[in-house]
C-alpha cells in the first residue's frame, strides 16, 4: 500500500466539504503539536507532505490525501492549546468532533500521545466519544527519541491503565519516533491491514 503514490487531495473546513466516503479511510488524531503530520510524513516517506512545525495549531483543517487511490490518510487540526484565537479553535474542535462521531468509513482512528507526557484528560475526552461512536482507536506513541528506555516504561504503565478502562481502544500501543523512523514499518503494516 504504501508503495503506492500518495496525493493531497484537499483540506476541509465543514462536513458537507467531506470526500465521499467510498473508500477505507484512518486518521491520526492528538493534541496541538503531538507530531501528527509529522507521522504521516513519515509514514508516506514524504518529508513535506503534511505540514509540520512547532506551533500548536498548525494543522487548521481536515487534510485528506489519497494513498494508492485505495485509502485516505487523514490528518486532523490537534485539539488542547493552540496557537490560533478561541472562535477559530472552537470552530476546529467542533467539526473534529462531528468527523470523528460520523464518518462511516474511518476504519481505525490513530490517537497520538506524546511519549513524554502520557495520556492527558484532553486524550480521554476524545477517546470517551470514539467509545461512544464505536470507533475503534488505536494509541500511538509518538516523539519516542525523547526519552530514555526507563522514562517509557514508566509512561506505558500510565497509558496501558488509562487504555483499558476504553471499550474502543485497540489494545496494542504503537511505539514510534518520526524523526528516527522507529514503529514506521508496524504502523504501515497495520494499516495496510485494515483495508
Ligand atoms: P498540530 O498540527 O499543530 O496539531 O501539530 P502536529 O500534531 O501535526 O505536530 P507536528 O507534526 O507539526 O510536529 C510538532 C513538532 O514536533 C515539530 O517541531 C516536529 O518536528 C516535532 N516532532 C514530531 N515528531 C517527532 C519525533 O518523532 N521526534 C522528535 N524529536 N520530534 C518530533
Ligand atoms: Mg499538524
Amino acid at each position: 500500500l504504501f508503495a503506492g503514490e500518495v496525493t493531497f487531495l484537499k483540506g476541509v473546513v465543514a462536513m458537507d466539504g467531506l470526500p465521499p466516503d467510498d473508500r477505507p479511510e484512518v486518521c491520526f488524531a492528538g493534541r496541538s503539536n503531538v507530531g501528527k503530520s509529522s507521522l504521516i510524513n513519515a509514514l508516506t516517506g514524504r518529508k513535506g507532505l503534511a505540514r509540520a512545525s512547532n506551533t500548536p495549531g498548525r494543522t487548521q483543517e481536515i487534510n485528506f490525501f489519497t494513498l494508492a487511490e485505495s485509502h485516505y490518510l487523514v490528518d486532523l487540526p490537534g485539539y488542547g492549546f493552540a496557537n490560533a484565537p478561541v472562535a477559530i479553535v472552537e470552530k476546529w474542535q467542533r467539526l473534529l468532533k462531528q468527523y470523528l462521531s460520523g464518518r462511516a468509513s474511518l476504519r481505525r482512528a490513530f490517537v497520538l500521545v506524546d511519549a513524554r507526557h502520557g495520556i492527558k484528560s484532553v486524550d480521554e475526552e476524545i477517546m470517551t466519544l470514539l467509545d461512544r461512536s464505536a470507533v475503534t482507536f488505536q494509541a500511538v506513541l509518538t516523539k519516542t527519541d525523547k526519552l530514555k528506555a526507563s522514562e517509557l516504561d514508566k509512561v506505558l504503565d500510565q497509558v496501558r491503565g488509562k487504555l483499558a478502562k476504553h471499550p474502543a481502544a485497540y489494545p496494542e500501543l504503537v511505539l514510534t519516533s518520526s524523526e528516527k523512523g522507529d514503529g514506521i514499518p508496524l504502523l504501515r503494516a497495520i494499516i495496510a491491514g485494515l483495508a
